[in-house]
């Protein structure tokens, strides 16, 4: 069966190890199966849900598209574009936002810790913003969606809001209700220095995430200094309990490697810590450091991105604008 894959990342800059062990590789994979078709978005509107200075929006949305295509994705054979060059996104968010519930979007645990104690002050965006993120998937019919676990809460609203429109219209499968693709070998790459918190572009320690463009030096200094705690090496899952930033590092060696957890706690013991540190920087070196340059490189030439993501946009538009114009059609707006 072909799979309609959409997914989008926010040009927010600093795209860091989570992104890529959660969604982009994943990305990558998904489009070398040749039998899917797949569309990935640099999702600038949803970026300024919070305030993003103007000066850098427009580079941070090259960079993104620069770390797409040095992670491996291929523009001949995926479609690369900016969400505000596709106004179906925010006319279907609109028309979405009708048929979503409050009580749907008073559940979002993202929006509660992104907004933090003070919530009367977040900006509406941020409130709406998985409508917006429904919009973006249904509009291509997308059957399947990669994201990290961060975004699963933000996929069952997706799931809800399809079948609540093609039930009202009496529409049967009209908008596709999506499958989530999460990556099994862990739920989110957590911050290098306090493994409670997520890895995050917004975390004001440069030394928490393994930022995509990190060169080899970086890299190694930030593994030696990530925190681990002063037992042993753990030989069992059971034994990872409570120690968040031990099990961190092993999820994130167990990724690249590929194996499970309890393959890895196989392999790793009788290690030190610092020889999985060592180990992890290797493997990071080998395959985050050749990334970080391809985008340098990348990035010198505005006119390539650029062209780019106006190819996209035409043929994201040609899909998308269809697709608004029949849920336009089945309310009644024409
Ligand atoms: P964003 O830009 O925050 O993150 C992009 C992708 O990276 C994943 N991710 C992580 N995975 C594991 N560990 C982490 N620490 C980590 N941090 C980020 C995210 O899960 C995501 O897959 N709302 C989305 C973007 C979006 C979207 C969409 C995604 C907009 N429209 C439509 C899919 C389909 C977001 O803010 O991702």
């Amino acid at each position: 069966m072909t799979k309609k894959i959409f997914s989008g990342v926010q040009p927010t800059g600093n795209l860091h190890l989570g992104n890529y062990l959660g969604a982009i590789k994943n990305f990558t994979k998904l489009q070398n199966d040749n039998k899917n078709n797949c569309i990935f978005c640099v999702v600038d509107l949803h970026s300024i849900t919070v305030y993003q200075d103007p000066k850098l929006l427009k580079k941070n949305v090259r960079e993104t598209a620069a770390t797409f295509i040095a992670c491996g994705i291929d523009p001949s054979k995926s479609i690369i574009f900016n969400q505000s060059s596709v106004p179906a996104h925010s006319e279907a968010a609109w028309i979405l936002g009708c048929i979503s519930r409050m009580g749907w979007l008073n559940r979002m645990t993202q929006f509660k810790e992104k907004a933090g104690k003070d919530k009367e002050k977040a900006s509406i965006g941020l409130y709406v913003y998985p409508i917006l993120m429904a919009a973006d998937i249904l509009l291509y019919d997308t059957t399947h969606v990669p994201v990290g676990n961060d975004q699963k809460q933000h996929l069952e609203l997706c799931r809800d809001i399809a079948q609540k429109f093609n039930n009202d219209f009496d529409k049967k499968d009209f908008l596709k209700v999506p499958e989530p693709l999460i990556q099994e070998n862990f739920s989110r790459i957590m911050s290098l220095k306090n493994g409670l918190n997520k890895m995050s572009k917004s975390d004001p320690s440069d030394a928490s995430r393994i930022n995509l463009t990190d060169t080899r030096d970086q890299i190694i200094n930030k593994i030696k200094k990530a925190k681990t705690d002063n037992s042993f090496m753990p030989e069992s899952i059971i034994e990872l309990k409570n120690r968040p930033e031990i099990n961190n590092l092993i999820e994130i060696y167990s990724s690249f490697t590929d194996e499970d957890l309890e393959k890895s706690l196989k392999n790793l013991s009788g290690k030190s810590f610092s020889d999985l540190k060592n180990l992890i920087s290797e493997i990071l070196v080998e395959e985050i450091e050749p990334i970080g340059k391809k985008i340098n490189e990348l990035l010198k030439d505005k006119d390539y991105l650029d062209n780019i993501l106006l190819e996209g946009s035409v043929k994201a538009n040609n899909i998308a604008d269809k697709k608004v114009q029949e849920i336009k059609k089945i309310i009644g707006l024409t």
